[in-house]
This record gives C-alpha cells, sequence and structure tokens, in this order.
C-alpha cells in the first residue's frame, strides 16, 4: 500500500520509511528536499495520490515559541486538508508524552495544538506519545549547559531508542486507526541529571552536572510525572546503558 511519511529523511522518518519498504509497502519520503513543503503546501497534492495512510514525523526547523506555534498549525491544516481530498484512511502522527501536562513550553504548546488539529479532522487517526530519544539526550543537555555546568531537573524520564520509535510507528501505520493516542517509552527510568551524568561519562566530558528542581526543560518545570508515561505504554526493547556503549551510537 502506499504510504507517504512527511518528514521521511529526518532521524525517525528515514528508518519508518526503510522499514515499510522492508515490508513490502510503497513509501514515500516527503520533506522539502524531496519537493513537499508541508508550510506552504507545495507538492503535498501530487505526494497524496493514492495514498492509503499518512506517517507525520517532521519537526520544526525553529524550536522558537511562535515559529514551533506556527509550523505545527500551518503544517497540520495543510496537511489534513490535502488527506480529505485525498481520501487518506489513516493519518499517524508522532508527539510527545507529557504534551498535555507542560503547558509553560512553547513546543509543548505547539504539539498540543498539532494533537488537536488531528482530532478535530475527519481522517481517522492514531497519535503515538513517544517519549525523549535517546539521540536527544545531547541536546537536552546543551539546553542546560551554563558554562562549564549544566543545570537539569533530578525529574524522572523513560527515555527510548528512535529505533524502537520507528519500529512502533512501522507496526502502527498498517494497523487500523486507534482514534486515539498510544504510547511508547523505553525500558527503564532514570532521574534526567543521572541520564546525562551517565550520557556525559560515556563520552568522557567532564563537565558537571548539577540538579535542580527549578531548572525548566524547554520552558516547564518538572515533576516526576510529567515526562514519563500513564499505565500500559508499549515499550521499546533497547536499553539506554546498552545503547550507550556502542561506539558507533554517541
Ligand atoms: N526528539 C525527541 O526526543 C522526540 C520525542 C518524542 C517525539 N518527537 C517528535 O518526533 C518528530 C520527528 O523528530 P526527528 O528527530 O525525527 O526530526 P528531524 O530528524 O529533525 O527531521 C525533521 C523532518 O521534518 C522535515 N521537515 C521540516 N520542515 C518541513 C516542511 N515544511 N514540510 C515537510 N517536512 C518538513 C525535515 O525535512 P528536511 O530534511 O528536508 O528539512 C525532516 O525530514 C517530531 O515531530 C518531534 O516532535 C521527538
Amino acid at each position: 500500500m502506499k504510504i507517504v511519511v512527511i518528514g521521511g529523511t529526518g532521524l525517525i522518518g528515514s528508518n519508518v520509511v526503510r522499514r515499510l519498504r522492508e515490508a513490502g509497502h510503497e513509501a514515500v519520503a516527503a520533506s522539502p528536499g524531496t519537493g513537499v513543503d508541508t508550510l506552504t503546501g507545495e507538492g503535498l497534492e501530487q505526494a497524496l495520490a493514492g495514498a492509503r495512510v499518512v506517517v507525520d514525523v517532521a519537526n520544526s526547523p525553529s524550536f522558537e515559541d511562535r515559529a514551533v506555534l506556527e509550523f505545527f498549525e500551518t503544517s497540520g491544516r495543510n496537511l489534513l486538508a490535502a488527506e480529505t481530498h485525498a481520501g487518506v484512511e489513516h493519518h499517524l502522527a508522532l508527539s510527545v508524552v507529557g504534551t498535555d501536562r507542560l503547558t509553560d513550553s512553547g513546543y509543548f504548546r505547539a504539539k498540543a495544538a498539532q494533537e488537536r488539529l488531528i482530532e478535530a479532522s475527519r481522517t481517522p487517526y492514531t497519535i503515538l506519545r513517544s517519549t525523549q530519544f535517546f539521540e536527544f539526550i545531547g541536546g537536552i543537555i546543551e539546553s542546560g549547559a551554563d558554562g562549564g555546568t549544566i543545570r537539569l531537573s533530578p525529574a524522572l524520564v523513560q527515555p527510548i531508542a528512535a529505533d524502537d520509535v520507528s519500529a512502533a510507528l512501522a507496526d502502527l501505520a498498517v494497523g487500523a486507526p486507534v482514534n486515539g493516542i498510544v504510547e511508547v517509552a523505553g525500558p527503564d527510568r532514570f532521574p534526567l541529571d543521572e541520564l546525562a551524568r551517565k550520557y556525559l561519562a560515556a563520552r568522557a566530558d567532564g563537565r558537571q552536572v548539577v540538579a535542580d528542581i527549578h531548572a525548566r526543560y524547554f520552558g516547564s518545570e518538572l515533576d516526576d510525572r510529567s515526562l514519563v508515561p500513564g499505565d500500559g505504554p508499549r515499550l521499546g526493547p533497547t536499553r539506554f546503558l546498552n545503547w550507550l556503549s556502542r561506539p558507533a551510537r554517541h
């Protein structure tokens, strides 16, 4: 079946496209680099012609509050309208565990806006909310960096390998729409400051990590419930410490 992956050249998208092709599907990687731009609408109608499923794993090039809201709102509207026109039967989008809780964060407000547009559209849908990718931990650390010190919340996180998120998406893409939210997370929980120390130690990075309960995560203070899934999430099998010990990964 034809499946269009919006953001199909990115970290998650390229992995999902590969998995779907290996399973025998016609998976199309759609992104500005391949002539499909959800912000302007360019190339969308042609890309979606004959598609049964759309997987949206695009991300905003800017995380600045206004830019990211504009990205997810405008892209969402353009994409969902094009899907209605093309008769797409399933819209599968990737969001973040805790999106509904982190309302002080511009990035999470934008993801919440994306989710609302999906829920209000006529296309049957599944929203997969994932926890933080292992591959994103370096970015989280830099967001808390202040000279030689890194201030991070000690709140619990349950990160997951991008490869495991991609596997869950490839599986959901060929199933029936849930018309609701599914959560996916890694197998282990860590306080965020401890996770950062393990990551830095594996990279022989000597910077100090300071636990600070008021340190903001992309604009929001955290508690132990903020970033972890509720009951019964899908669990990716890859353990963080095993991933960290693979030299090619970091
Ligand atoms: N990072 C995390 O820990 C985490 C956790 C949970 C959920 N998520 C979600 O995961 C999703 C994907 O993240 P990622 O790390 O795989 O992203 P990524 O590697 O940065 O890739 C982003 C993709 O979006 C495409 N894109 C950018 N602007 C576009 C536009 N105007 N129209 C169409 N496509 C556009 C890019 O295309 P070009 O390459 O052509 O620019 C690229 O293919 C995001 O929605 C994010 O919210 C992330």
